[in-house]
């Protein structure tokens, strides 16, 4: 299948210029709005996979090799990897399951897209992948077409997570998987205090070598204010999903949840 890349929606300002104190619906509680996380993305994206690594010490590699293997089997199935950034999780899933017959791939950082797509004609997957161009609050794919779903340190970004997930229910067959990995805030114990350390005073640092400021500034910041564990499964719970299981990692700083969507109707 061919690359079907489209120009991202009107990027029309950088984080720079974000007002913290907005509250209104079309930004984040930091005050960013969806066209100014694009941007970030956009302007991070050649370095995104390093920093990634280094950040996390490759456990990154190893948090996503586990969603990997969560995929069901589905014989002709199609797969949606929601903010897929550099595309990592959906290269793994189309080597991993040959058995699909789709393999979408949307983010709303076009910057980030195309270093997925050249990833995949690297690694000769290029033709069973479509990237697209789309946001999570909008998912342009008919209502129960999806057998599995992911998203990875996606959801923490969405400005709307409430739409968005709404809208995974609409898609995701009956029957169909949604997978999560994501950053939370760990809440007990010694780790989750080297833990916060390490997020709140050193990552930035580190991330501002070899980055821009405001991106790195951004993620300890975007995961204080993300769900907790408990809220996201009350959450996903009450859109129609099922949470079968939840792996933490890191001491709970980071999880995937898995959760299967029911046969009833999302709220
Ligand atoms: C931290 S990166 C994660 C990328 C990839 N999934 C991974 O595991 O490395 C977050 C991605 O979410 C994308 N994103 C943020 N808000 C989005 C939205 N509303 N819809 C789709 N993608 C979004 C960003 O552009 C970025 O590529």
């Amino acid at each position: 299948m061919s690359s079907l890349l489209q120009e991202p929606s009107s990027i029309d300002s950088s984080i720079e210029s974000s007002s913290l104190s907005s509250t209104t619906s079309s930004t984040t509680s930091m005050g960013i709005s969806e066209p100014m996380v694009a941007a970030m993305f956009d302007r991070i994206s050649d370095r995104y996979d390093f920093l990634n690594r280094l950040l996390s010490a490759r456990q990154d590699l190893r948090w996503r090799k586990f969603l990997v293997s969560m995929i069901p089997t589905r014989k002709g199935g199609t797969y949606l990897d929601m903010a897929t950034g550099t595309g990592d999780v959906l290269l793994a899933a189309t080597k991993s399951h040959p058995e699909y017959a789709t393999f979408i791939g949307c983010d709303i950082s076009k910057g980030m897209l195309d270093v997925a797509h050249k990833k995949a004609v690297a690694m000769g997957l290029s033709e069973r992948m479509t990237w697209e161009v789309m946001s999570a609050e909008t998912i342009a794919l008919e209502s129960q077409s999806v057998d599995c779903a992911s998203i990875s340190f996606g959801l923490r970004n969405v400005v709307n997570k409430e739409k968005s997930l709404t809208e995974f229910a609409r898609v995701v067959k009956p029957g169909g998987l949604f997978l999560i990995l994501e950053f939370f805030t760990p809440t007990s114990g010694i780790m989750s205090r080297v833990f916060q350390y390490y997020f709140h005073h050193v990552l930035p640092k580190i991330g501002r070598l070899f980055s821009e400021k405001e991106a790195y500034a951004y993620l300890p910041k975007s995961v204080a204010s993300f769900y907790s564990p408990t809220d996201l499964r009350a959450s996903l719970q009450s859109k129609g999903f099922t949470v079968e299981k939840e792996i933490n990692f890191l001491f709970g700083a980071c999880r995937l949840v898995k959760s299967r969507r029911g046969n009833f109707q999302s709220k």
